[in-house]
């Protein structure tokens, strides 16, 4: 496998190229046809690997992109995830290299889904070109790769329920999440659930002069600061009644494990320009971002705020709220809390609408099902090292379906680094580790056939 890699390691970084040209923002209504285009891409990629029965199935919203390569139905099958779908490269201004022009750079692929997830979903499309152009596919492989990740997947549950025979698999595997460091391999066994809403807090019927009113009438935005700020506690706990109820606790012996993890926080702090963190009173900075739950203000606005000054009290403000969840949060029902005590706080001077945006429930995969063992084994054998489980901060929404709708259990082999500027500007992604990856996928059919089958 490492030899076929090696020899066309510069076609594959290239093809990849193509792939990341496509500006495939699912967000941005100005991309509508690039993300269609880009679906085609992928298509066209996944045929050209050697698999069978490629089709773009169209949904409500970006379609899916549906192969699958079936050697003997009597074998097991491993259904491949991911999106071609990215982030807005906004704001562009504080990209080196234009976001959708990719440049290698000291070893790293820079351009706005290199890692997630381009970069990430392509290793699997020349990790089955490998083993099928080597005739050493040991399992049956399909591939779902969605073009709404970034938006919520809100027309990807319908899919599910509408092909339960089409995507019928032992185990799901996805590269969307990140290792630990390149000396240091570890397994996603975890992501959070999502809570997305806006608030829009209104005072006056219209825009007032600030000295004719000012002092007299509320402003919206100062409520919504006082709002937003009475959410958290001094000791950095959301206040919302019933918020930690279905928050199941992690033992301590499960939270000394964790701990184990390598981690340095002052590299921590220095690498985000920090001059200490915050969070959480009680947890540890990775528990923080694995274990519990958080609401995060994503945007905030309302007013005058172009060129000098304009004196205006302004009739309305708003926010996008977001709330990271745990298990056994329910992203409805986190929702609803949020809303009622939202409205339960507006004073009389205000009046406040909540709207839902999308979710996402959390999930806990299990570090003893066979196809975990295999992905380990697969990277104790490329790596040199076992990875270490660890449980992961960001949001697959998908992935609760996969086992609420089809009954499966979801393999998280990222390979992103948590430095890889995701969602940021200068996103990037190593060489090094999109062909390790390349190898790492490889071996995992490998390791799982022999634990199915053998
Ligand atoms: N690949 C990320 C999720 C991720 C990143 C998980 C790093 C673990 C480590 C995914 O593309 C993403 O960004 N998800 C969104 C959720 C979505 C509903 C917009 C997120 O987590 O904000
Ligand atoms: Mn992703
Ligand atoms: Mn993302």
């Amino acid at each position: 496998m490492l030899s076929y890699i090696t020899e066309h390691k510069d076609r594959f970084v290239s093809e990849l190229f193509d792939l990341l040209r496509i500006p495939s923002v699912s967000a941005d209504p100005q991309f509508k046809n690039d993300v269609f285009a880009c679906a085609n891409f992928v298509k066209q990629s996944l045929i050209n690997a050697g698999c069978d029965n490629a089709e773009i199935c169209e949904t409500a919203g970006f379609p899916v992109v549906y192969a699958d390569k079936i050697i003997d139905p009597s074998l097991p099958t491993v259904l491949v995830y991911g999106h071609y779908d990215v982030q807005p490269a906004d704001p562009y201004d504080l990209w080196t290299n234009p976001p959708f022009e990719p440049v290698i750079k000291d070893g790293n692929i820079y351009a706005r889904g290199s890692s997630d997830d381009k970069g990430q979903m392509y290793m699997h499309v020349k990790a089955i070109e490998a083993l099928i152009a080597k005739n050493e596919l040991p399992c049956n492989v399909k591939f779902m790769i969605e073009g709404e990740e970034e938006v919520g997947s809100d027309n990807l549950g319908i899919f599910l329920k509408t092909n339960k025979e089409k995507l019928k698999a032992d185990v799901i595997l996805i590269s969307d999440t990140c290792i630990i460091s390149n000396d240091c391999p570890s397994l996603t066994v975890g992501l959070r659930g999502l809570s997305y809403l806006q608030v829009e807090v209104t005072g006056p019927n219209r825009d007032l002069h600030s000295g004719m009113y000012g002092g007299a009438v509320a402003n919206p935005i100062n409520v919504l600061c006082e709002m937003i700020a009475s959410l958290k506690d001094a000791d950095g706990h959301i206040t919302i009644p019933g918020f930690y109820d279905a928050v199941s606790i992690v033992s301590d012996e499960e939270r000394a494990e964790m701990a184990k993890a390598p981690f340095d926080l002052d590299d921590y702090k220095k690498a985000l320009d920090l001059g200490d963190v915050a969070g959480e009173k009680g947890y540890s900075t990775n528990e923080r971002v694995s274990i519990r739950p958080t609401l995060d203000v994503n945007g905030i606005w309302g007013g005058y705020i172009g060129e000098g000054a304009k004196t205006v009290l302004p009739s309305k403000a708003y926010a996008k709220i977001s709330m990271r969840l745990v298990p056994n949060q329910q992203s409805d029902a986190v929702t609803a809390l949020f809303t009622k005590h939202f409205e339960a706080i507006a004073p009389a001077s205000v009046k406040v609408k909540v709207t839902p945006h999308h979710g996402g429930e959390p999930v806990v995969t299990s570090t003893q099902s066979v196809a975990y063992k295999a992905a380990s084994n697969a990277f104790t054998e490329v790596w040199g090292k076992a990875p270490i489980p660890t449980r992961e901060g960001g949001s697959i929404p998908i992935v609760a379906l996969f086992k609420t709708e089809l009954g499966l259990d979801s393999i998280l082999m990222g390979f992103g680094l948590n430095s890889d500027a995701i969602h940021s500007p200068n996103e990037h992604y190593g060489v090094f580790n999109f062909l390790k990856g390349i190898e790492t996928i490889a071996e995992f059919y490998k390791q799982y056939k022999k634990l199915r089958v053998e």
